[in-house]
Protein backbone atom coordinates (compact mmCIF):
# COMPACT_ATOMS: atom_id res chain seq x y z
CA UNK A 1 0.00 0.00 0.00
CA UNK A 2 1.28 3.36 -0.87
CA UNK A 3 1.40 6.49 1.19
CA UNK A 4 -1.12 8.27 -0.47
CA UNK A 5 -3.95 5.51 -0.07
CA UNK A 6 -2.59 5.13 3.81
CA UNK A 7 -3.30 8.85 3.94
CA UNK A 8 -6.98 8.41 2.09
CA UNK A 9 -7.65 5.78 4.85
CA UNK A 10 -6.58 7.70 7.74
CA UNK A 11 -9.92 9.52 8.10
CA UNK A 12 -12.45 5.91 8.10
CA UNK A 13 -9.73 4.24 10.72
CA UNK A 14 -9.71 7.54 13.14
CA UNK A 15 -13.41 7.11 13.07
CA UNK A 16 -13.67 3.10 13.78
CA UNK A 17 -11.23 3.82 16.46
CA UNK A 18 -13.79 6.49 17.95
CA UNK A 19 -16.42 4.49 17.45
CA UNK A 20 -15.14 1.20 18.99
CA UNK A 21 -14.00 4.00 22.06
CA UNK A 22 -17.64 4.97 22.08
CA UNK A 23 -19.13 1.34 22.23
CA UNK A 24 -16.23 0.64 24.57
CA UNK A 25 -17.23 3.65 27.10
CA UNK A 26 -21.09 3.23 26.50
CA UNK A 27 -20.81 -0.82 27.22
CA UNK A 28 -22.00 -1.48 30.71
CA UNK A 29 -23.12 -4.44 32.92
CA UNK A 30 -26.22 -5.46 34.08
CA UNK A 31 -26.81 -8.10 36.83
CA UNK A 32 -29.94 -9.78 36.15
CA UNK A 33 -31.94 -11.70 38.81
CA UNK A 34 -33.76 -14.59 37.64
CA UNK A 35 -34.87 -18.29 39.09
CA UNK A 36 -34.25 -20.05 35.82
CA UNK A 37 -32.28 -22.67 36.09
CA UNK A 38 -34.35 -25.66 34.66
CA UNK A 39 -33.17 -27.20 31.56
CA UNK A 40 -35.78 -25.71 29.15
CA UNK A 41 -35.59 -22.76 31.08
CA UNK A 42 -31.64 -22.56 31.38
CA UNK A 43 -31.86 -22.53 27.72
CA UNK A 44 -34.58 -19.39 27.59
CA UNK A 45 -32.47 -17.18 29.98
CA UNK A 46 -29.34 -17.72 27.69
CA UNK A 47 -31.21 -16.19 25.11
CA UNK A 48 -31.68 -13.75 27.30
CA UNK A 49 -27.89 -13.15 27.95
CA UNK A 50 -26.78 -13.48 24.13
CA UNK A 51 -29.54 -10.84 22.71
CA UNK A 52 -27.99 -8.53 25.46
CA UNK A 53 -24.23 -9.88 24.44
CA UNK A 54 -25.10 -8.85 20.90
CA UNK A 55 -25.51 -5.41 21.95
CA UNK A 56 -21.98 -5.42 23.53
CA UNK A 57 -22.67 -5.21 27.27
CA UNK A 58 -21.89 -8.00 29.97
CA UNK A 59 -24.18 -9.73 31.33
CA UNK A 60 -23.70 -10.53 34.98
CA UNK A 61 -26.02 -13.80 35.97
CA UNK A 62 -27.78 -14.04 39.02
CA UNK A 63 -29.01 -17.04 39.41
CA UNK A 64 -31.06 -18.34 42.26
CA UNK A 65 -32.57 -21.92 42.17
CA UNK A 66 -35.66 -23.27 43.21
CA UNK A 67 -38.99 -23.13 40.90
CA UNK A 68 -41.71 -21.07 41.93
CA UNK A 69 -39.21 -18.41 42.76
CA UNK A 70 -39.61 -18.09 46.42
CA UNK A 71 -35.83 -18.19 47.19
CA UNK A 72 -34.84 -16.24 44.81
CA UNK A 73 -37.21 -13.45 46.42
CA UNK A 74 -36.06 -13.70 49.77
CA UNK A 75 -32.45 -12.91 48.23
CA UNK A 76 -33.91 -10.01 46.48
CA UNK A 77 -35.18 -8.28 49.17
CA UNK A 78 -31.70 -9.16 51.19
CA UNK A 79 -29.64 -7.44 48.48
CA UNK A 80 -32.34 -4.45 47.94
CA UNK A 81 -32.46 -3.68 51.60
CA UNK A 82 -28.44 -3.57 51.67
CA UNK A 83 -28.44 -0.75 48.73
CA UNK A 84 -26.93 -3.86 46.31
CA UNK A 85 -29.88 -4.13 43.86
CA UNK A 86 -29.42 -5.56 40.61
CA UNK A 87 -30.28 -3.81 37.18
CA UNK A 88 -32.68 -6.42 37.33
CA UNK A 89 -34.72 -8.84 38.16
CA UNK A 90 -37.95 -11.69 37.77
CA UNK A 91 -40.72 -9.53 39.55
CA UNK A 92 -44.16 -10.66 38.61
CA UNK A 93 -48.05 -9.54 39.22
CA UNK A 94 -48.98 -7.43 42.06
CA UNK A 95 -45.38 -7.54 43.76
CA UNK A 96 -44.23 -4.92 41.51
CA UNK A 97 -46.44 -2.59 42.93
CA UNK A 98 -45.35 -3.40 46.07
CA UNK A 99 -41.13 -2.99 44.96
CA UNK A 100 -42.33 0.17 42.93
CA UNK A 101 -43.73 1.50 46.11
CA UNK A 102 -40.55 1.21 47.39
CA UNK A 103 -39.40 4.25 45.26
CA UNK A 104 -36.44 1.46 44.02
CA UNK A 105 -37.48 0.96 40.33
CA UNK A 106 -36.23 2.89 37.62
CA UNK A 107 -38.92 4.93 35.37
CA UNK A 108 -38.87 3.29 31.79
CA UNK A 109 -41.17 5.67 30.17
CA UNK A 110 -38.77 7.31 27.38
CA UNK A 111 -38.02 4.11 26.13
CA UNK A 112 -41.50 2.64 26.50
CA UNK A 113 -42.65 5.47 24.46
CA UNK A 114 -39.74 5.41 21.92
CA UNK A 115 -40.85 1.93 21.59
CA UNK A 116 -44.73 1.78 21.74
CA UNK A 117 -45.12 -0.82 24.13
CA UNK A 118 -48.82 0.82 24.55
CA UNK A 119 -49.29 -0.33 21.27
CA UNK A 120 -47.74 -3.51 21.65
CA UNK A 121 -49.01 -5.25 24.42
CA UNK A 122 -52.73 -6.12 25.64
CA UNK A 123 -53.50 -3.50 28.15
CA UNK A 124 -54.30 -5.82 31.27
CA UNK A 125 -50.54 -6.67 30.38
CA UNK A 126 -49.39 -2.87 30.25
CA UNK A 127 -51.19 -2.31 33.55
CA UNK A 128 -49.38 -4.67 35.31
CA UNK A 129 -46.20 -3.24 34.02
CA UNK A 130 -46.62 0.06 35.47
CA UNK A 131 -47.19 1.93 38.89
CA UNK A 132 -48.90 4.71 38.83
CA UNK A 133 -49.10 5.22 35.11
CA UNK A 134 -45.32 4.76 34.80
CA UNK A 135 -43.38 1.66 33.32
CA UNK A 136 -41.21 0.08 35.72
CA UNK A 137 -41.03 -3.46 34.21
CA UNK A 138 -41.22 -4.98 30.98
CA UNK A 139 -42.75 -8.65 30.30
CA UNK A 140 -41.25 -11.74 28.46
CA UNK A 141 -44.02 -14.18 28.40
CA UNK A 142 -47.82 -15.16 29.06
CA UNK A 143 -47.53 -18.80 30.32
CA UNK A 144 -50.56 -20.50 30.62
CA UNK A 145 -50.74 -22.64 34.19
CA UNK A 146 -53.90 -24.54 33.64
CA UNK A 147 -52.54 -27.03 32.17
CA UNK A 148 -52.23 -31.33 32.29
CA UNK A 149 -49.25 -32.87 30.47
CA UNK A 150 -49.81 -36.16 29.36
CA UNK A 151 -47.54 -39.47 28.38
CA UNK A 152 -50.08 -40.68 26.10
CA UNK A 153 -47.77 -44.33 25.68
CA UNK A 154 -48.73 -44.78 29.53
CA UNK A 155 -51.76 -43.97 29.19
CA UNK A 156 -52.28 -46.93 26.19
CA UNK A 157 -50.50 -49.46 28.20
CA UNK A 158 -52.87 -48.55 31.42
CA UNK A 159 -55.52 -48.46 29.05
CA UNK A 160 -56.86 -45.11 29.78
CA UNK A 161 -58.61 -42.29 27.92
CA UNK A 162 -57.20 -38.78 28.30
CA UNK A 163 -59.47 -36.87 30.83
CA UNK A 164 -61.40 -33.48 30.33
CA UNK A 165 -62.93 -33.46 33.43
CA UNK A 166 -61.82 -34.87 37.38
CA UNK A 167 -63.97 -37.58 37.01
CA UNK A 168 -62.07 -38.69 34.42
CA UNK A 169 -58.93 -37.71 35.90
CA UNK A 170 -59.64 -40.33 38.65
CA UNK A 171 -60.57 -43.03 36.01
CA UNK A 172 -57.41 -42.71 33.98
CA UNK A 173 -56.10 -42.49 37.78
CA UNK A 174 -57.18 -45.88 38.95
CA UNK A 175 -55.97 -47.26 35.43
CA UNK A 176 -52.77 -46.02 35.78
CA UNK A 177 -51.81 -46.91 39.74
CA UNK A 178 -53.83 -50.65 38.56
CA UNK A 179 -51.03 -51.06 35.50
CA UNK A 180 -48.03 -49.94 37.70
CA UNK A 181 -47.10 -46.44 37.11
CA UNK A 182 -47.43 -43.13 39.20
CA UNK A 183 -50.88 -41.72 38.11
CA UNK A 184 -49.91 -37.95 39.25
CA UNK A 185 -46.22 -36.76 39.15
CA UNK A 186 -45.96 -34.02 41.28
CA UNK A 187 -43.33 -32.41 43.72
CA UNK A 188 -44.56 -31.35 47.67
CA UNK A 189 -43.70 -27.77 47.52
CA UNK A 190 -45.82 -24.95 48.48
CA UNK A 191 -46.14 -23.48 44.69
CA UNK A 192 -46.51 -26.57 43.31
CA UNK A 193 -49.50 -27.72 45.53
CA UNK A 194 -51.13 -24.60 44.93
CA UNK A 195 -50.89 -24.85 41.12
CA UNK A 196 -52.83 -28.16 41.29
CA UNK A 197 -55.58 -26.88 43.47
CA UNK A 198 -56.17 -23.95 41.59
CA UNK A 199 -56.38 -26.16 38.75
CA UNK A 200 -59.28 -27.96 40.96
CA UNK A 201 -60.97 -24.67 41.99
CA UNK A 202 -61.35 -23.32 38.56
CA UNK A 203 -62.25 -27.05 37.24
CA UNK A 204 -64.68 -27.95 39.66
CA UNK A 205 -65.86 -24.33 40.79
CA UNK A 206 -65.83 -22.30 37.30
CA UNK A 207 -64.44 -18.86 36.49
CA UNK A 208 -66.32 -16.86 38.80
CA UNK A 209 -66.18 -19.23 41.50
CA UNK A 210 -62.08 -19.08 40.98
CA UNK A 211 -62.36 -15.07 40.86
CA UNK A 212 -64.19 -14.52 44.10
CA UNK A 213 -62.21 -16.84 45.98
CA UNK A 214 -59.01 -16.74 44.86
CA UNK A 215 -58.69 -12.99 43.79
CA UNK A 216 -60.83 -11.38 45.33
CA UNK A 217 -60.92 -13.28 48.26
CA UNK A 218 -64.09 -12.70 49.35
CA UNK A 219 -64.64 -14.65 52.87
CA UNK A 220 -68.10 -16.14 51.94
CA UNK A 221 -66.50 -17.84 48.67
CA UNK A 222 -63.73 -18.63 50.78
CA UNK A 223 -65.91 -20.68 53.26
CA UNK A 224 -68.78 -22.76 50.67
CA UNK A 225 -70.16 -25.66 49.75
CA UNK A 226 -68.04 -25.67 46.53
CA UNK A 227 -64.91 -25.05 48.24
CA UNK A 228 -65.65 -27.29 51.02
CA UNK A 229 -65.71 -30.07 47.06
CA UNK A 230 -62.58 -28.08 45.96
CA UNK A 231 -60.65 -29.15 49.09
CA UNK A 232 -61.86 -32.29 49.07
CA UNK A 233 -61.09 -33.49 45.34
CA UNK A 234 -57.56 -31.54 46.20
CA UNK A 235 -56.66 -34.07 48.58
CA UNK A 236 -58.07 -37.14 46.73
CA UNK A 237 -55.14 -36.52 43.79
CA UNK A 238 -52.89 -37.23 46.74
CA UNK A 239 -52.97 -41.31 46.74
CA UNK A 240 -51.73 -41.09 43.19
CA UNK A 241 -48.69 -39.10 43.73
CA UNK A 242 -45.76 -41.32 44.85
CA UNK A 243 -43.95 -41.39 48.34
CA UNK A 244 -41.12 -39.47 47.05
CA UNK A 245 -43.19 -36.46 46.11
CA UNK A 246 -42.53 -34.23 49.19
CA UNK A 247 -39.93 -31.73 48.35
CA UNK A 248 -39.19 -32.65 44.94
CA UNK A 249 -38.48 -30.27 42.51
CA UNK A 250 -41.34 -29.68 39.61
CA UNK A 251 -38.66 -30.09 36.29
CA UNK A 252 -38.07 -33.75 38.23
CA UNK A 253 -41.97 -34.24 38.37
CA UNK A 254 -41.68 -33.59 34.90
CA UNK A 255 -38.80 -35.85 33.89
CA UNK A 256 -41.23 -38.81 35.27
CA UNK A 257 -43.55 -38.26 33.05
CA UNK A 258 -40.85 -37.49 30.07
CA UNK A 259 -40.07 -41.11 30.90
CA UNK A 260 -43.64 -42.97 31.24
CA UNK A 261 -42.53 -43.63 35.27
CA UNK A 262 -46.21 -41.18 35.76
CA UNK A 263 -48.36 -40.67 33.64
CA UNK A 264 -49.57 -37.40 34.02
CA UNK A 265 -48.94 -33.60 35.76
CA UNK A 266 -50.84 -30.44 36.53
CA UNK A 267 -48.14 -27.63 35.20
CA UNK A 268 -47.75 -24.62 33.89
CA UNK A 269 -46.32 -24.49 30.12
CA UNK A 270 -42.60 -24.30 31.42
CA UNK A 271 -43.33 -27.96 31.80
CA UNK A 272 -42.97 -27.74 27.96
CA UNK A 273 -39.77 -26.53 27.37
CA UNK A 274 -38.09 -29.51 29.58
CA UNK A 275 -39.78 -31.86 27.23
CA UNK A 276 -38.54 -30.02 24.68
CA UNK A 277 -35.19 -29.84 25.64
CA UNK A 278 -35.71 -33.78 26.01
CA UNK A 279 -36.28 -33.91 22.66
CA UNK A 280 -39.99 -34.57 23.25
CA UNK A 281 -42.12 -33.64 20.27
CA UNK A 282 -45.75 -32.26 21.11
CA UNK A 283 -49.14 -34.41 20.14
CA UNK A 284 -46.61 -37.66 19.62
CA UNK A 285 -44.51 -38.42 22.87
CA UNK A 286 -46.91 -36.22 24.95
CA UNK A 287 -49.70 -34.00 25.13
CA UNK A 288 -50.87 -30.82 26.65
CA UNK A 289 -54.63 -31.04 27.77
CA UNK A 290 -56.29 -27.83 29.51
CA UNK A 291 -56.48 -29.36 33.20
CA UNK A 292 -59.57 -31.13 33.45
CA UNK A 293 -62.77 -28.63 33.37
CA UNK A 294 -60.96 -25.75 32.59
CA UNK A 295 -61.16 -25.73 28.87
CA UNK A 296 -62.72 -22.84 28.43
CA UNK A 297 -60.82 -20.76 30.53
CA UNK A 298 -57.30 -19.49 30.69
CA UNK A 299 -54.89 -19.15 34.12
CA UNK A 300 -52.29 -16.72 33.04
CA UNK A 301 -48.88 -16.41 34.69
CA UNK A 302 -46.91 -13.41 32.98
CA UNK A 303 -42.94 -13.39 33.73
CA UNK A 304 -41.15 -9.91 33.79
CA UNK A 305 -38.20 -7.64 34.84
CA UNK A 306 -38.43 -5.23 36.75
CA UNK A 307 -35.27 -2.50 36.78
CA UNK A 308 -33.85 -1.51 39.80
CA UNK A 309 -32.68 2.78 39.81
CA UNK A 310 -28.89 2.33 38.81
CA UNK A 311 -26.29 5.54 39.17
CA UNK A 312 -23.81 4.59 36.49
CA UNK A 313 -24.59 6.10 33.40
CA UNK A 314 -23.32 3.03 31.21
CA UNK A 315 -24.78 0.44 33.24
CA UNK A 316 -28.71 2.45 32.95
CA UNK A 317 -27.64 2.05 28.81
CA UNK A 318 -26.92 -1.63 29.45
CA UNK A 319 -30.25 -1.80 31.73
CA UNK A 320 -32.07 0.21 28.52
CA UNK A 321 -30.92 -1.95 25.72
CA UNK A 322 -32.01 -5.03 28.05
CA UNK A 323 -35.55 -3.44 28.41
CA UNK A 324 -35.28 -3.12 24.81
CA UNK A 325 -34.10 -6.67 24.06
CA UNK A 326 -36.87 -7.86 25.70
CA UNK A 327 -39.94 -6.41 23.82
CA UNK A 328 -38.44 -7.21 20.32
CA UNK A 329 -40.24 -9.72 18.45
CA UNK A 330 -36.86 -11.74 17.63
CA UNK A 331 -35.87 -11.92 21.20
CA UNK A 332 -39.95 -12.68 22.30
CA UNK A 333 -39.86 -15.68 19.68
CA UNK A 334 -36.59 -17.46 20.47
CA UNK A 335 -37.29 -17.00 24.25
CA UNK A 336 -40.49 -18.39 24.06
CA UNK A 337 -39.69 -21.26 21.82
CA UNK A 338 -37.47 -22.35 24.35
CA UNK A 339 -39.34 -21.54 27.52
CA UNK A 340 -42.89 -23.25 26.84
CA UNK A 341 -44.97 -20.08 27.13
CA UNK A 342 -46.04 -17.40 24.10
CA UNK A 343 -44.76 -14.62 23.43
CA UNK A 344 -46.40 -11.36 25.06
CA UNK A 345 -46.35 -8.60 22.26
CA UNK A 346 -49.65 -8.72 19.90
CA UNK A 347 -49.40 -9.68 16.58
CA UNK A 348 -46.47 -11.75 16.76
CA UNK A 349 -46.29 -14.86 13.88
CA UNK A 350 -46.54 -18.35 15.46
CA UNK A 351 -45.69 -20.14 12.41
CA UNK A 352 -42.18 -21.49 14.19
CA UNK A 353 -44.58 -22.67 17.63
CA UNK A 354 -46.10 -26.28 17.96
CA UNK A 355 -49.35 -27.38 18.56
CA UNK A 356 -49.35 -26.83 22.40
CA UNK A 357 -48.37 -22.76 22.16
CA UNK A 358 -50.70 -22.48 19.20
CA UNK A 359 -53.61 -23.54 21.25
CA UNK A 360 -51.99 -21.54 24.06
CA UNK A 361 -52.54 -18.04 22.21
CA UNK A 362 -55.53 -18.84 20.70
CA UNK A 363 -56.98 -19.84 23.97
CA UNK A 364 -55.26 -16.47 25.69
CA UNK A 365 -57.19 -14.41 22.86
CA UNK A 366 -60.53 -16.09 23.14
CA UNK A 367 -60.91 -15.64 27.08
CA UNK A 368 -59.60 -12.31 26.72
CA UNK A 369 -62.79 -11.94 24.91
CA UNK A 370 -65.12 -13.94 27.02
CA UNK A 371 -63.51 -12.90 30.20
CA UNK A 372 -62.70 -16.14 30.89
CA UNK A 373 -58.70 -15.27 31.32
CA UNK A 374 -57.93 -15.74 35.59
CA UNK A 375 -54.68 -14.91 37.33
CA UNK A 376 -52.41 -17.18 38.39
CA UNK A 377 -52.89 -17.05 42.16
CA UNK A 378 -49.96 -19.61 42.38
CA UNK A 379 -47.87 -17.67 40.58
CA UNK A 380 -47.79 -13.86 42.27
CA UNK A 381 -50.59 -13.00 39.57
CA UNK A 382 -53.73 -12.72 42.00
CA UNK A 383 -53.31 -11.49 45.40
CA UNK A 384 -50.65 -9.31 47.44
CA UNK A 385 -47.81 -11.61 48.42
CA UNK A 386 -48.76 -11.52 52.22
CA UNK A 387 -51.68 -13.04 51.65
CA UNK A 388 -50.97 -15.29 48.67
CA UNK A 389 -48.19 -16.37 51.05
CA UNK A 390 -50.64 -17.14 53.87
CA UNK A 391 -52.90 -19.05 51.41
CA UNK A 392 -50.39 -21.15 50.27
CA UNK A 393 -49.49 -22.05 53.47
CA UNK A 394 -52.73 -23.44 54.51
CA UNK A 395 -53.55 -25.02 51.30
CA UNK A 396 -49.94 -27.22 51.52
CA UNK A 397 -51.11 -27.41 55.44
CA UNK A 398 -54.08 -29.55 54.59
CA UNK A 399 -52.20 -31.34 51.92
CA UNK A 400 -49.69 -32.57 53.80
CA UNK A 401 -51.89 -33.18 57.02
CA UNK A 402 -54.82 -35.60 57.05
CA UNK A 403 -55.93 -34.52 60.18
CA UNK A 404 -57.11 -30.93 59.11
CA UNK A 405 -60.83 -31.17 57.94
CA UNK A 406 -62.05 -29.23 55.30
CA UNK A 407 -63.97 -27.15 57.57
CA UNK A 408 -60.57 -26.00 59.47
CA UNK A 409 -59.24 -25.23 56.42
CA UNK A 410 -61.55 -23.71 55.22
CA UNK A 411 -61.51 -21.17 58.17
CA UNK A 412 -57.94 -20.65 58.26
CA UNK A 413 -58.07 -19.77 54.23
CA UNK A 414 -60.65 -16.98 55.22
CA UNK A 415 -58.29 -15.84 58.16
CA UNK A 416 -55.08 -16.24 55.71
CA UNK A 417 -56.67 -14.03 53.24
CA UNK A 418 -56.79 -11.04 55.46
CA UNK A 419 -53.37 -10.70 55.66
CA UNK A 420 -51.62 -7.72 54.33
C1 LIG B 1 -42.98 -19.66 37.61
C2 LIG B 1 -42.35 -18.79 36.56
C3 LIG B 1 -42.06 -19.60 35.37
C4 LIG B 1 -41.39 -20.92 35.69
C5 LIG B 1 -41.86 -21.55 37.00
C6 LIG B 1 -40.99 -22.65 37.56
O1 LIG B 1 -43.40 -18.91 38.69
O2 LIG B 1 -43.23 -17.77 36.21
O3 LIG B 1 -41.30 -18.82 34.48
O4 LIG B 1 -40.07 -20.81 35.58
O5 LIG B 1 -42.06 -20.63 38.01
O6 LIG B 1 -39.75 -22.19 37.97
Amino acid sequence: MNNASIKALRPLAVAVAAAALAFAAQAGEVEVLHWWTSGGEAKAAVALKGTLQAKGHSWKDFAVAGGGGDSAMTVLKSRVVSGNAPAAAQIKGPSLQEWAQEGVLANMDELAKAEKWDESLPKVVSDIMKYQGHYIAAPVNVHRVNWLWVNPEALKKAGAKAPTTWDEFFVAADALKKAGIVPLAHGGQNWQDFTSFEAVALGLGGVDFYRKALVQLDPATLKSPTMEKVLSTFRRLKDYTDRNAPGRDWNLATAMVIKGEAGMQIMGDWAKGEFVAAGKTAGKDFLCLPAPGTAKSFTFNIDSFAFFKLKSEPNQKAQRDLASAIMSPDFQELFNLNKGSIPVRMGMKMDKFDDCARASAKDFADSAKSATLVPSIAHGMAVPSAAEGAIKDVVSQFWNSDKMSTAQAMDRLVAAAKQR
